[in-house]
């Protein structure tokens, strides 16, 4: 009981910003004595929560600690379309996952799964994800847009420029790029990775999944091997005051929030303006896997309907899916960087 009041009470204090909230009234709105409240205010002290007793006012509390757990999460909330519902979790299989079933037994637009540490995270095309305990921000959206089948994928181009205009908060405009088609690098390393899932029902969109994992802090030598060269994160990055993984998954609500207002009213056609501001990879050799086969040549452009034009030997090809690794070669396989 003592732990869900403690939570309840958190948000509370949390939600009035300072404000002090007399503990006559605490106990009233939970149903419970005033001395459960004290002891519930005593907890969240011990824990290290600033709380204020303020005489003839009550308890106020100014400062959030900024991690994540539910009654953080809930009180930043705006109860606009997203994260109006949040469910978070110290550890869980995948939040993608969670948000999938959560989605399956009526979750709406906009509910949002957050958690510390997954035990089965995903990443794109089967792979497995890594994501630091508590510095790496991961966490799912469920969204249910009346977009036609075909564009559901596109989702995707509107989190990756929500994503760069976020980490542009704290990251010089020039360090950062959008790499086709949802990778958001700082200094040419992935800072932040995209999932998108959808289920269709009867030719229509049920539910999107839009899965986020952010580098948010830690040390490298607690990445897994493969990955310690190619990650960025972002308090390394940070031009001056490095932000809290609360205080990203703040910033990106609001921004994705707007970019995908615009894509659900306009498309990508719409979005491509904000997007061409993060893309830079026209010039630049890749090899373009996909569909079983790869290609290789200079990236052209990207085209309004968000595909990637790429000059091959052959002539130009466009490439509407697939996975982009830079080469140095024009060898498939040589010179990956
Ligand atoms: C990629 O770059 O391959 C995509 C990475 C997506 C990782 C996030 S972390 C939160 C959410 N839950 C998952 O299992 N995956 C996504």
């Amino acid at each position: 009981m003592i732990g869900s009041l403690r939570e309840e009470v958190l948000e509370l204090l949390l939600r009035r910003k300072g404000e002090p909230v007399s503990g006559e009234s605490l106990a009233d709105n939970f149903g419970v004595t005033r001395a459960a409240v004290w002891k519930a205010i005593e907890a969240l002290r011990q824990e290290g929560y600033e709380v204020k007793s303020l005489p003839g006012r009550g308890y106020g509390l100014h400062a959030p600690k900024n991690t994540l757990r539910q009654a953080e999460v809930a009180a930043l909330l705006s109860g606009g379309r997203f994260g109006g519902r949040c469910r978070v979790f110290d550890e869980i299989d995948s939040t993608n996952r969670e948000a999938a079933r959560w989605a399956e037994t009526g979750g709406e637009e906009g509910s949002l799964v957050a958690a510390k540490f997954q035990t089965a995270g995903r990443g794109r095309l089967g792979r497995a994800w890594f994501g630091g305990e508590g510095s790496t921000l991961m966490f799912s959206l469920i969204l249910r847009p009346k977009t036609p089948v075909a564009e559901v994928s596109k989702i995707t181009y509107a989190a990756a420029l929500a994503l760069a205009e976020t980490l542009s908060l704290w990251v010089k405009e020039e360090a950062l790029e959008i790499k086709w088609p949802n990778d958001v690098l700082i200094n040419g390393r992935k800072a932040a990775g995209i999932l998108l899932e959808s289920r269709l029902e009867g030719g229509a969109v049920d539910y999107v999944v839009l899965g986020v994992g952010i580098n948010v802090k830690g040390s490298r030598a607690d990445m897994p091997p493969e990955i310690t060269r190619t990650a960025a994160i972002l308090e390394e990055e940070a031009t001056g005051y490095a932000p809290g993984v609360l205080e990203v998954l703040d910033a990106f609500l609001g921004k994705f929030e707007e970019a995908y207002g615009i894509f659900l009213h306009g498309g990508f056609e719409a979005l491509k303006p904000r997007w061409d501001r993060w893309f830079r990879m026209a010039g630049k050799l890749v090899n373009v896997y996909g569909g079983g086969t790869v290609l290789t040549g200079r990236v052209n452009e990207m085209g309004g309907d968000g595909s990637l034009v790429i000059l091959t030997d052959q002539g130009p090809r466009t490439v509407h899916a697939g996975d982009v690794e830079w080469a140095t070669t024009k060898e498939p396989d040589g010179g990956k960087v």
